[in-house]
């Protein structure tokens, strides 16, 4: 059976993810097209962007899978979304990857977005392979994109190849390891690009190739790297702690193919995870589960409704952690406590899906759903376990939703419901007087509920702002003096989607004074409780 590869790649928008996700399904065999140098954003290939507010707004707003074979490995390639205010989602889909691929614009360096992700990889110490993009352009010197990626984000850079030239004279990359040029210009198959050998770089041959100009510089610059940079080590890559850097160009599909061979021999197969054992909770305890238990496991990390228009249905996405799935095998489901067969779990491969008939630990399946699923969602042969790290954040801004014809409450019920389920918003409820309020991290969340509210629910609504700028989630040291701060802070109790007690913040002031009050309450920063606010 082949490992699996199971990754995600970050970016910054523009930075080329939606290029080198095609280029990579493409060594993938599943886009086929001669060049590889297709299209993206109108052709009908393999494109992680299927919804239509997207197509719209042109930028990434919801995460997807690919599937694909690479040589010896079973590849996963989870598309995350680069805008700032979809990165709930972007943390849980990397809750189900064991590796990432950090694309930078090397005209740009690291850029907000990018900060941000790499913190997110940071709590799990994911480990990351960066590929500088847009070679082909104008680009910042390759030191001081390095100098740029370990000042900001702290992390070591070990290039595997340099680049010789950027933009009009960019003409390819020195392999450090096999001491080779690969050419830019004349490599025209991706697949066996035109290389020169240049361990003698002042051979006639080399330096006709490159000019006298960027020889020197080539010299020059290999020099430092060689007396100024670490060489890889791999226990500190699979640590976090380096990442090995590639240089090219996902356009012209240019330097992809090393990135995809680095993961294909050297990114981590699937690891070990923690599960919480009954009652689940802060206190529970842990269990760490193995790959190589023999007893199938899984959770639910992403769910994605409109994949396709035409079905109009619902996905939830499982990430395999243990043992084998056998499609219409029975499982359970740990939070409803019943058994249940999935007679039709797909894999995914751009726009195509298949039926699988067995799924192993790095697998990613997609599970048809109706409305039983939710992010989080543990699956096993009936242990009680379930498995952690995928909370939610705190949302930031508040919208009451009003409805414009008061006979579609139903309708609105349910498609809010449905849509915080899948993680498009979070949705709470004031316990005081039951009204229901949208909390996002992103203002265009909002934007995608009130679209898809309209468009899959006929439900027409307008939001107003609600008065509050976070909520805190709430443990209490016993039942009593749950019942006395529920008292004197009714007006402040709101509900999550789990049922779990917050308390809605106004200001930052009224946070402090309630916590000052109430040293018997503690207020966590996200529903896993994993932070509490100071
Ligand atoms: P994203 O998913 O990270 O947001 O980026 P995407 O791949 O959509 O790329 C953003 C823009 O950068 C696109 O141009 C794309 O063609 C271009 N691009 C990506 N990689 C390279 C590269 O290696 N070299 C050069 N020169 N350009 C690159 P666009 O004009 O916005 O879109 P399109 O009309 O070309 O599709």
């Amino acid at each position: 059976m082949k490992k699996r590869c199971t990754f995600a790649i970050i970016s910054h928008p523009d930075a080329g993810k939606t290029t080198v996700t095609e280029k990579l399904l493409w060594f993938g065999g599943v886009v086929r097209s001669q060049d590889g140098m297709v299209k993206s954003k109108s052709g009908n290939f393999a494109k992680s962007d299927w919804m239509e507010l997207e197509q719209q707004r042109g930028i990434s707003i919801t995460s997807s899978v690919m599937s694909f074979e690479y040589c010896n490995r079973a590849m996963h390639l989870l598309d995350t979304p680069g805008h700032k205010d979809f990165s709930e989602d972007t943390y849980r889909t990397l809750t189900a990857v064991e590796s990432v691929l950090m694309m930078i614009d090397s005209a740009k360096g690291v850029e907000t977005q990018t900060i941000k992700l790499m913190e997110v990889c940071r709590l799990r110490d994911t480990p990351i392979i960066t590929f500088m993009n847009k070679f082909d352009r104008d680009s910042l010197d390759p030191f001081e994109l390095l100098d740029n990626i370990e000042k900001i984000l702290n992390i070591q850079c070990v290039p595997m190849t340099w680049p010789i030239g950027h933009g009009l004279d960019f003409r390819g990359v020195y392999d450090l390891v096999t001491k080779k040029i690969r050419s830019f210009k004349d490599s025209e198959n991706p697949l066996e690009p035109f290389e020169m050998d240049a361990s003698d770089l002042d051979h006639p041959d080399v330096v006709n190739f490159i000019g006298p100009v960027l020889k020197e510089k080539l010299q020059a610059d290999l020099e430092m790297v060689d007396s100024l940079l670490p060489t890889l080590k791999m226990d500190e890559y699979l640590a976090g702690i380096q990442t090995p850097v590639f240089f090219g160009s996902a356009l012209r599909n240019f330097g992809v193919k090393e990135v995809l061979d680095m993961f294909e021999a050297n990114a981590p197969t699937p690891r070990a995870r923690k599960a919480k054992l009954p009652p689940y909770d802060m206190n529970a305890e842990e269990r760490i589960i193995e790959p190589t238990e023999d007893k199938f496991t899984g959770f639910v990390f992403k769910i994605q409704a409109n994949m396709d228009k035409k079905h109009r249905d619902r996905v939830a996405f499982m990430r395999v952690c243990s043992g084998k799935f056998t499609r219409n095998a029975k499982i359970f489901h740990v939070r409803s406590e019943k058994e249940m067969k999935i007679a039709t779990p797909l894999i995914f491969q751009a726009r195509d899906r298949d039926i699988v008939e067995e799924a192993f630990p790095g697998d990613i399946i997609g599970l048809h759903d109706t409305g039983k699923f939710q992010i989080g969602d543990t699956f096993t042969e009936g242990e009680k376990i379930q498995y952690t790290g995928i909370p939610s954040f705190a949302p930031e801004i508040f919208m009451k939703p009003i409805l414009k014809d008061p006979m579609k409450a139903k309708h609105m019920e349910k498609g809010l419901q449905q849509l915080s389920e899948e993680g498009a918003t979070q949705l709470f409820v004031r316990t005081s007087n039951n009204e229901k309020m949208l909390g996002a991290v992103g203002a265009l969340q909002f934007d995608v509920v009130k679209f898809r509210l309209e468009d899959e629910y006929n439900v027409h609504a307008t939001y107003e702002p609600a008065p509050f700028v976070g909520v805190r989630w709430l443990k209490f040291t016993d039942k009593k003096v749950e019942e006395k701060f529920r008292d004197a802070y009714s007006s402040y109790i709101m509900i999550d989607g789990k049922n779990r007690l917050c308390f809605a913040v106004r200001t930052e002031w009224d946070l402090k004074l309630a916590m000052e009050k109430n040293p018997d309450v503690s207020f966590y920063m996200n529903s896993d409780y994993i932070e509490k606010h100071h």
